[in-house]
């Protein structure tokens, strides 16, 4: 079905899709949002609404004044209020009498598992809050956490936000020139790591990694180090300390003292497409009042009964957000899973999810096209019916791919919530409430209440339907408060665009029910004979093919057409197709234009090492260039092999 409907200037959208899924009745019965009051109550005064939101998820030590004080691109939240971060993760959980419920249950990857409760939780945090202190750290000062997926991390961070003290973490699998870049545009004053973490049955070294980076990092003076990989370290007499040392002789009481609701929670960095990462700056009470809202209503937390868990690592925003502060801060119990999903087998994930009876779970596009290359004889070895609702979140969705996660982990019977947000906008932004919104596959729906988002074309003309740019367009509790050290790069990169309006960097689609389409980086957008494609819809179509488990679809300089698509495809495991058969397949499911003109295929995407895929890499090989930036590449040998087959066989050929 074809809709061209976009103005010039826009993105065409070549692609319509018209399934649709209802909440069923049962979820509908037992759920926190069904119906419009929450969209009602934020469309008639929004920050009225946040403020409410607060207030009835949070326990704040002194009211604010102002709910919002807003000059673009700077805004404050609960402006004059009070609270701690982890008081709010923590205490309250416990002196109301929940102190033994399930904080936390920890997998490890080799097969070994601890069960943290929330008082344990409030224990450890207590204690290492002390430890920082006792290292010198003070309320302001930046912490570095470079460690695996195990619970001490969470300590760390929630440790962190009780002395004041932002943390920036730093995922385990950058190298030692990213992790020092990072501490040093931080200016962190002590480094929490482990000896090593467990991936893929092997033992990979952090500590090392860590000494590399150390070695030109002059504002650290501590390095607080776990026990976790058993791999021999060295330790650097008067800096370098064990966690466990220093946890068994500290003192157990720090008291949760109120913060500003602006106070620094923490700095992620982003690495963007080019330049030297961003530190994304993040504050306390907007922020937690935002993750709390989204994680309580987006999942429909039944916190008593629920077991959620995300697979995302601490060290993205995701880990951040829907791991540590919005679980915590809505008193959940978590999953949390140390290492790689294909380890011992490709169905550690649903073993795990039999094991534990996880009934909310939140993974990425990229993971469920690996489980579908797989297959669904590894699901159906488990029993998966204690699930009651799906989530993603990372990526554009496809289709197909967002139907087979419905059917095979799903069984049929749970909603699936798309969740569309950044590191930058902290929590989720664009998504279904699952009892109240009928989904359809591949759309992440409507702006939450509270949330302005509007298309816009090139020229900043609104767009209500087709294709265009994905804007904010006003303030939200957990924004990021800037870029640290460089706020005229913040107001450059997110707010020059577009007069008035946040540019997320994403394209996305509008059809005629209002519905809301990513269609991907805008960077990202194809242009063939003057039709602006984005790769999304022609990854979507090649993902519809029965035999194909995912595609990375490039635009290369052609002397014909402007550009030209070539895609890069993975089969289902067993599957067969060949390039005639997918090309004559994407002409009739989007057209003729969209057509691939060489399709390779490759067992392997590149990818970041938080599973999007590399087109910048695909089209440098499709243009026969010389690669850029390979830094945040997961696998190298992955686009090797493709440029030494794009080198047998030109794409002109
Ligand atoms: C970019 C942000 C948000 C946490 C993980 C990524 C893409 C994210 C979706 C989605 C389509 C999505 C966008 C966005 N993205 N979620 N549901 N549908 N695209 O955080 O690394 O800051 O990346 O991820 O392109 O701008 P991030």
């Amino acid at each position: 079905m074809t809709d061209n409907a976009s103005p010039p200037g826009a993105i065409d959208a070549l692609q319509w899709e018209n399934r649709r899924f209802p909440p069923s009745a049962a979820f509908k019965n037992d759920t926190l949002a069904a119906g419009t009051f929450l969209y009602d109550e934020a469309d008639a005064d929004y920050q009225g609404f946040w403020a409410r939101q607060s207030a009835d998820l949070l326990d704040w030590a002194k009211e604010w004044h102002t709910i919002c004080e807003w000059e673009l691109p700077f805004a404050k939240w609960f402006v004059g209020g009070e609270l701690n971060v982890s008081f709010n993760c923590l205490d309250r959980h416990v002196l109301g009498g929940r102190g033994d419920r399930v904080a936390f249950y920890w997998e490890g990857e080799p097969g070994d598992s601890r069960v943290v409760t929330y008082a344990e939780l409030l224990d450890e945090t207590q204690r290492f809050a002390n430890v920082l202190k006792d290292l010198g750290v003070g309320k302001g000062d930046r912490v570095n956490i470079y460690l695996p997926m195990i619970p001490e991390a969470v300590v760390a961070m929630l440790a962190c936000a009780r002395i004041g003290a932002a943390h920036s973490v730093v995922f385990g699998g950058f190298s030692a020139n990213s992790l020092r870049d990072r501490i040093n545009d931080a200016e962190a004053k002590v480094l929490v790591t482990a000896d090593g973490g467990f991936r893929r049955g092997d033992v990979f070294p952090l500590k090392p990694v860590a000494d590399e980076a150390l070695a030109d990092t002059p504002s650290i003076t501590g390095v607080v180090v776990v026990r976790r990989g058993g791999n021999e370290v060295e330790m650097e007499a008067g800096r370098d300390h064990w966690y466990h040392d220093l946890i068994g002789a500290a003192d157990p009481v720090c008291v949760a003292e109120p913060m500003d609701s602006e106070q620094l929670l923490f700095l992620l960095y982003t690495s963007g497409t080019t330049g030297k990462p961003k530190g994304i700056m993040h504050t306390s009470g907007g922020y937690l009042t935002q993750v709390a809202f989204t994680h309580k209503y987006v999942f429909d937390l039944h916190p008593e009964t629920d077991v959620f868990w995300c697979t995302a690592d601490v060290g993205w925003i995701t880990g951040h957000s829907y791991i540590v502060y919005g679980p915590l801060a809505n008193g959940a119990t978590q999953v949390m899973y140390e290492g790689v999903p294909n380890h011992p087998g490709n169905d550690r994930l649903w073993e795990i999810i039999e094991k534990y009876k996880v009934t909310l779970f939140y993974t990425a596009p990229t993971a469920i096209r690996t489980f579908m290359k797989w297959g669904a004889a590894e699901p159906e070895k488990h029993d998966l019916s204690s699930l009651r609702l799906l989530g993603s979140v990372g990526e554009p969705i496809n289709p197909e791919a967002w139907m087979w996660y419905q059917e095979h982990i799903g069984g049929n019977s749970c909603p699936i919530v798309d969740t569309w947000w950044q590191t930058e906008t902290g929590a989720i932004m664009i998504s279904p409430l699952p009892g109240a919104t009928t989904t359809k596959p591949g759309s992440a729906t409507f702006p939450l209440p509270g949330i302005g988002a509007e298309l816009v074309d090139e020229q900043g003309d609104r767009v209500e339907h087709g294709g265009g740019y994905l804007t904010l367009t006003r303030p939200w509790p957990s924004m990021l408060r800037g870029i640290w050290g460089d706020q005229e790069r913040y107001r450059e990169t997110y707010w020059s665009r577009f007069d008035g309006r946040y540019f997320a960097g994403d394209g996305a689609k509008l059809d005629s029910d209002g519905y809301l389409w990513l269609l991907g980086r805008v960077d990202d957008v194809m242009n063939v004979s003057g039709h602006r494609i984005s790769t999304t819809e022609v990854e979507s179509a090649l993902v519809a093919h029965p035999a194909v488990a995912e595609a990375a679809v490039v635009g290369a300089t052609d002397p014909t057409t402007g550009q030209a698509i070539i895609a890069y495809v993975t089969l289902r495991g067993g599957a067969a197709a060949d390039e005639q058969e997918l090309r004559a397949f994407v002409g009739e499911e989007i057209g003729h234009i969209a057509k691939p003109k060489t399709i390779y295929f490759t067992p392997d995407l590149p990818k970041t090492r938080s599973g999007k895929i590399m087109r910048r890499l695909l089209r440098d090989v499709a243009e026969g260039r010389n690669l850029g930036d390979t830094s945040t590449l997961a696998d190298v040998n992955v686009v090797s092999e493709l440029q030494r087959r794009a080198a047998e066989t030109p794409p002109d050929d």
